[in-house]
């Protein structure tokens, strides 16, 4: 989290910086701020807030400068205040930090003891302080960081610049994502490649342990020891999707709308690979598996939980799911054959990142399912599948998700293939029955209004219960995150039939319960289920299919019903009304609805 933004240029570069930091500001915005050389001293501007808050700064308090460092923050140490925003600074330098220094507390201290004045409650605020320390000694910027560095435990991507160095910028990363690239008579640095993209056509990911110079139009790389390395130059490929809400209030309202297009293409491009023989595309490695160990965090692994359902049933492979965050916690055992499936949207989650590279240190073949290519698990996994959902600026996960979750369909139906375990009939039926998808998320996509008057009901209500069994399960999880995070009503999901065992006592008159209902075969079950939260005076909705609406209809309940489709490829039209009732409950309750509170889209701290 938090996003950075750097150059070094013969021009002004703060409009630069500031449309940078626009585009880096899923990473967070809980307060930017800009840092600058100006005739060899230090200049700040710093605003609590989100990156309008800096801008309006600028307008009574402007800064023209050609070399400077640019910050938006998601807090961890020190809230969000003005004095916590970065850039960090002593007279000499200046510093932005993504990242925790876990150890900060102890050297702060052993600076403090030596006269360091903090003025801030962050851990990023000692890099700034060792760093001045040893340029008081003497020693140039890079040795200074050569020295710095190995004291930091924890994670860094830094931006720094130097009293007395004019035009110079320099870069570090360990742990968490740095690029840099060139252009003209500037060189960049921002923590996403995509970010560049509007400078510069060429760039370079830094790897753990690198560290960068740059000068306008310039940029040597340096392995930790200051060895100077050859960069690996690539091209910045951007993942699409302009950043314009066009006719949509928000970029989530944006993003639901684009789900039938982009499964569309995606289905095209999948039809196309297998009628080619390139169904290894969709699977990677993961064909060869005797089991698959999918791990992800949050929405993402909702999609590998949703999906383990086709990798079980469709490509007949085991499959164990682990939260990226507990992973190495638990040190599961990996039996010979495994191969990983690492699902994230951003490429960039540090517990799943730890997860991965856990995996590999135990020689276990890893294969990432990402969005953003040029993020570092793409980098570093043995094979990468795209989830082509194009660029997501909600903060809340919306079309990655049925993007993710149209993505290890295919994979299911791939694995299948190439195993030679079906017959042409049971692919071709597969296959017919998920090209149903787009048009049925169409269809879902036109339930706008009946979804708009349920979650003007839910954000009101105290507490909101999700209920879903076999594949809808995971759903109802995914439907209790998305209200969570978008309209900040407290929901819970859980198994339908985990009901009766402890979470009934929670149903009071009037509690919304929203039951994923699709008529598969845990149908009539899951209407025990229902009937139950009647008895106690809860307030059913049944999200569902024709079939659905129909028993709801015989019993007087409301339903929100999607166009028919197979039940094995429910989830992925059910998810539809889900995000469309979060949406709505959140913008009745008035939330920022592309970025709720206290989140960030990138989560790059364990
Ligand atoms: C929720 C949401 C998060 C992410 C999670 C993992 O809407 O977006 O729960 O799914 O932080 O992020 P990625 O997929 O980037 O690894």
């Amino acid at each position: 989290m938090c996003g950075i933004f750097g150059a070094s240029a013969v021009d002004n570069v703060i409009p630069q910086l500031m449309t940078g930091l626009g585009d880096l500001e899923y990473r967070g915005y809980d307060s930017a701020g800009l840092g600058a050389l100006k005739n060899g001293r230090i200049v700040r501007r710093r605003a609590q807030g989100p990156l309008a808050s800096l801008a309006q700064l600028l307008e009574t308090e402007p800064l023209s400068a050609g070399t400077a460092i640019g910050h938006t923050r998601w807090a961890t140490h020190g809230e969000p205040r003005r004095h916590n925003a970065h850039p960090h600074a002593t007279a000499r330098v200046a510093v932005v930090h993504n990242g925790i220094v876990e150890n900060h507390a102890e050297l702060r201290a052993e600076l403090e003891a030596k006269g360091a004045q903090f003025r801030s409650d962050t851990d990023s605020e000692v890099v700034a302080w060792l760093l001045d320390r040893e340029l008081a000694g003497g020693a140039p910027p890079l040795r200074a960081l050569r020295r710095v560095l190995p004291r930091l435990r924890g994670s860094y991507a830094l931006g720094i610049v130097c009293a007395g160095y004019d035009e110079r910028v320099f870069a570090a990363r360990r742990g968490s994502p740095l690029a840099v690239a060139r252009a003209g008579r500037a060189a960049w640095l921002a923590s996403d490649a995509e970010a560049l993209g509007r400078v510069a056509h060429e760039m370079v990911l830094l790897e753990d342990g690198q560290l960068a110079e740059l000068r306008p139009g310039k940029v040597r790389v340096f392995e930790e020891s200051l060895q100077e390395i050859e960069p690996c130059w690539r091209r910045i490929e951007t993942s699409g999707g302009v950043l314009d809400r066009g006719q949509h209030a928000t970029f989530t309202h944006k993003e639901i709308y684009e789900q039938p297009e982009i499964l569309e293409q995606a289905l095209a491009e999948f039809r196309a690979d297998l009628a080619a023989g390139r169904a290894a595309r969709w699977c990677g490695p993961l064909w060869r598996a005797k089991r698959i160990v999918a791990v992800a965090c949050g929405t993402s692994y909702y999609a590998a939980q949703t999906a383990r359902t086709w990798l079980e049933r469709v490509a007949q492979i085991p499959v164990d799911l682990e939260l990226g965050s507990e992973f190495q916690t638990r040190q599961p055992i990996l039996a010979e054959g495994t191969v990983a499936l690492l699902v994230s949207q951003s490429g960039e989650t540090a517990d799943t990142l730890a997860a991965l590279r856990y995996l590999r240190s135990r020689e276990v073949p890893t294969v990432a399912l990402v969005n953003v290519h040029a993020s570092t698990m793409a980098m570093e996994a043995d094979a990468v599948l795209s989830c082509r959902a194009g660029r997501e600026v909600g903060v809340a996960s919306t079309k990655a998700f049925t993007a993710q979750l149209f993505a290890l369909a295919a994979a299911s139906i791939a694995i299948r293939k190439l195993r030679g375990n079906a017959s042409p009939t049971e692919l071709d039926e597969l296959l017919a029955t998920l090209s149903r998808v787009p048009d049925a998320v169409r269809g879902a996509i036109e339930l706008e209004d009946s979804c708009a008057s349920v979650g003007r009901k839910l954000a009101k209500a105290q507490q909101v219960i999700y209920l879903g069994r076999g594949a809808s399960y995971p759903l109802a999880l995914e439907g209790a995150l998305k209200l969570k995070e978008l309209s900040y009503v407290h929901a819970e999901g859980f198994a339908a039939g985990e009901l009766k065992h402890g979470p009934l006592a929670l149903i009071e008159r009037g509690t919304p319960v929203i039951v994923v209902a699709p008529s598969d075969a845990t149908f009539n079950k899951t209407l025990s289920n229902v009937r139950e939260v009647i008895a106690r005076g809860g307030e059913p909705v049944l999200v569902g299919d024709p079939h659905t609406a129909s028993i709801a209809k015989r019993d007087g309940l409301p339903c929100i019903a999607t166009p028919a489709i197979d039940s094995l490829w429910a989830p992925l039209v059910m998810a539809v009304p889900l995000q469309m009732l979060a949406y709505h409950a959140a913008c009745e309750g008035d939330r920022d609805v592309d970025r709720p509170r206290n989140l960030a889209k990138s989560v790059t701290v364990e």
